[in-house]
């Protein structure tokens, strides 16, 4: 039996801002039990809900150095699905509002700690991992720490460790000085081959240089931060590292996004009867929204951080000509920057029977949307892997994308002379090429209704369960592990 140890700062069922959730919750449950061994390790929140506080059991709590202080540590576990979760407890630095403030130094301090207590806190545990795979920068010190600190002493020696990139726009920069003191690690480690970049200390570099391994989560993502478009300022460094960066597809949780069995949504249907039932959720969706209630026009799904990385760009900038022109409506769901807010709810106010603005986070109409829209639209400027792209196919809502990272490998242009396609793509950042890729998707849903159906065949038959990707990680796992 392999042990493996996921650590990350968030995790389905607990807690969740984003795709790395999906990915810690539902990854570990489709490894191999029988081979594996595989837990989790995430920060305990004021935030998270209080039926998951109440579900965790206290397990020890120790004192530990860090940045000048003795600090307290405590550690509980949840059993969820089989796997065991560990929870990093200290209220001076976990009990904010939000899951992430909007201060970056405080940011840096919470992780640094994070990372120190889930080492110091494994000979406690009674489980000694074989491997400890890190996601985000939140975790890069990890293997900074393992390699550097740690091993010296038996129960730690040979502990692999592996860095997975969900987005490399994150990293974690502070100031040299600070992060020595934070740390507690000396300027030896603060130079240009280790935890420096561009004058600043860079968590996530600590952990693509320290790690064993590296993975990013779709395999165009990890050519495409080899380039300097995509890299980050780090592109130097994954191509001297690419030898040990590899691509591997996240999947989703098959169980919990399913439509034929989804307790979220009025209408359960799958791909022999959607063409009768998925107009029945889509009725209701307009609804509850409050949009025209029309079972013929195209209504278009977004389900998203508000944030640049979506391509809420090229939305604002020819969103109101499509408004005017196309016989089209629009769902949006969604939090983030307030200048994206701020559009949706004006253009909502503006043209409420075609667009309605949900500014919030909803399981449940995240849910509705995906079953009850005909297309999802994500034209991402970059994109790791994208989840949402992949419950829209589930579901049967066919995605407009733009060509880039996970879109690329997971959405598969239709081609009315082959009859091949799950979706509709576009490849430039540009504007006019995401309009005329939503209008080419609109000439075939009213105009070629039979071969839109088709594409949603498709779209609900191809397969993003973790299957496949699951035994590429056990695969590394083995090779590391040796
Ligand atoms: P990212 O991790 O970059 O945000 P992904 O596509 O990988 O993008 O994953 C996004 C996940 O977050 C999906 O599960 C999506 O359904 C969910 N999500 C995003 N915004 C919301 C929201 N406002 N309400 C509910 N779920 C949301
Ligand atoms: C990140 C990326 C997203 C990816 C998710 C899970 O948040 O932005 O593309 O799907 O992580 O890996």
């Amino acid at each position: 039996m392999r042990s493996i140890l996921f650590a990350a700062s968030e995790g389905v069922p607990y807690i969740k801002t984003g795709g790395l959730a999906d990915v810690v919750g539902s990854l570990p449950v489709a490894i191999d039990k029988e081979y594996y061994d595989v837990r989790v390790i995430l920060p305990k929140y004021s935030c998270m809900k209080q039926e998951i506080k109440d579900r965790m059991e206290f397990v020890c709590s120790f004192y530990m150095d860090f940045n000048w202080r003795s600090m307290y540590v405590g550690i509980l576990k949840t059993v969820t699905d089989g796997i065991t979760c560990y929870f990093v407890d200290n209220e001076e630095l976990f009990s904010s509002d939000k899951v992430y403030t909007d201060d970056p130094l405080f940011e840096i301090k919470r992780f640094a700690f994070f990372s120190k207590a889930v080492l110091s806190a494994l000979p406690l545990l009674g489980f000694r991992p074989d491997l400890i795979h890190c996601h985000d920068w939140q975790t890069g010190l990890i293997p900074v720490y393992l390699k550097e600190r740690f091993q010296d002493n038996d129960f730690f020696r040979g502990i692999k460790s592996v860095m997975t990139i969900h987005n490399l726009k994150f990293q974690g920069k502070w100031g040299i000085n600070d992060v020595e003191n934070i740390t507690g690690l000396s300027g030896y480690y603060f130079t240009p081959d280790k935890l420096e970049a561009y004058r600043d200390a860079n968590l996530l570099k600590g952990g693509l240089v320290y790690a064993d391994a590296i993975t990013t989560v779709s395999p165009t993502y990890a050519k495409e931060i080899r380039t300097p478009f995509y890299g980050e300022g780090l592109d130097g460094l994954l191509n001297a590292r690419a030898g040990d960066l590899r691509g591997i597809l996240n999947g989703i949780d098959y169980t919990a996004y399913d439509p034929s069995n989804d307790k979220f949504i009025p209408h359960q249907y799958d791909a022999s009867n959607f063409r009768k039932i998925k107009i029945k959720n889509k009725r209701e969706l307009q609804k509850q929204l409050g949009l025209a209630e029309d079972d013929k026009c195209f209504l278009i799904g977004i389900v998203s951080r508000l944030s640049d990385q979506k391509g809420f760009d090229l939305i604002a900038y020819v969103l109101e000509e499509m408004l005017c022109n196309d016989a089209i409506q629009i769902a949006v769901l969604g939090t983030g920057e307030e200048q994206y807010e701020n559009m949706f709810r004006y253009f909502a106010w503006k043209y409420g029977e075609k667009i309605s603005a949900n500014i919030y986070y909803s399981e449940e109409l995240s849910h509705r949307i995906y079953a009850g829209c005909d297309a999802f639209l994500m034209p991402s400027l970059f994109e790791p892997c994208g989840l949402s792209q992949l419950m829209a196919l589930r579901y049967g809502t066919v995605p407009i994308v733009r060509e880039t990272g996970g879109l690329a490998d997971t959405v598969v242009p239709y081609n009315r002379y082959t009859g091949e396609g799950t979706g509709f793509s576009f490849a430039n950042y540009n504007a006019h090429e995401m309009m005329s890729a939503v209008r080419y998707a609109e000439s075939i849903y009213y105009d070629h209704k039979r071969d839109w159906n088709k594409i949603v065949e498709r779209a609900m038959a191809a397969d993003f369960s973790w299957k496949v990707s699951a035994g590429a990680y056990q695969e590394m796992y083995d090779w590391l592990i040796g």
